[in-house]
């Protein structure tokens, strides 16, 4: 198992976010995660990340058989887990390239994955400054993917990402996620993502806690069909219970 969470509850200030998560995920193994405005996925992943603010108030969060959850967020970068972040920071004064090449010494990777991911012009631009939503993206990904993590955890990697760029970062991810020691954890809200990635497992959030675990595509069109109040009487979500 890489990543294992078992009754994961998670306030920020004095408000619970997080209401008893278990969650499991293996190696090669992908697992998209759906849910309305405002349930808890992001809080979700920075509680893996470890960004201070996010009250671990029970429950565990275990990587590669290492707790996480009194570890430093660069502890966490080290053992093989990475965020692209759903609403990234603009950082004036630093240049893509200097990240990148902070990020990774291989510079043919980086030449490389700058032009899959058409971002050659902005290495020499001041991160996220200025960028596009699309664009952030795609520089998201181009950084957390230098990292070469175990685990990616990516927050809406597709929002604001016109179709053509999305099969792009589609392309680019699934190469990446069909190495066989890699796993991820996808949030969206499109779809679209699903249909360059091998996810076998999906899951609804709601209200910090998951309702309805099963195939994603078959999520994905029932939540199209019926809306997110309708997780709470599906068919798995029953027998979960
Ligand atoms: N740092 C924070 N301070 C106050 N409230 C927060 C903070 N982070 C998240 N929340 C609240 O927690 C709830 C869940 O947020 P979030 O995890 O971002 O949801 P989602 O990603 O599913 O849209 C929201 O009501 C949000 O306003
Ligand atoms: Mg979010």
């Amino acid at each position: 198992m890489m990543l294992d969470i078992k009754n994961l509850s998670v306030s920020v200030g004095d408000k619970t976010i997080l209401r008893g998560v278990d969650l499991q995920i293996g190696k090669g193994e992908v697992l998209i995660l759906f849910g309305p405005n405002g349930s808890g996925k992001t809080t979700l992943i920075k509680s893996i990340m470890g960004f201070s603010g996010y009250d671990i108030k029970k429950g565990q969060i275990r990587f590669r058989d290492k707790e996480l959850n009194n570890l430093p967020i660069e502890e966490r970068e080290h053992l093989g887990v990475g965020i692209m972040y759903q609403h990234p920071p603009v950082i004036r004064g630093v240049k893509l390239r200097q990240i990148a090449e902070f990020l990774c010494k291989d510079k043919q990777k980086i030449k490389d994955l700058s032009e899959r991911l058409s971002l050659e012009e902005h290495l020499d631009r001041d991160i996220n400054l200025d960028y596009s939503g699309g664009e952030m993206k795609r520089s998201e990904l181009f950084q957390v993917l230098l990292q070469d993590p175990r685990l990616l955890l990516l927050d809406e990697p597709e929002s604001g990402v016109d179709l053509e760029n999305i099969s792009i970062m589609g392309g680019v991810l699934n190469e990446y996620l069909a190495r066989k020691d890699k796993a991820a954890l996808i949030i969206t809200h499109t779809g679209y993502i699903l249909d360059y990635i091998n996810a076998e497992k999906g899951c609804v959030m709601i209200d910090g806690k998951f309702w309805c675990v099963g195939s994603p595509k078959e999520i994905f069109n029932n939540i199209k069909a019926a809306g997110y109040d309708k997780c709470k009487e599906c068919k798995w979500s029953k027998k979960k219970k």
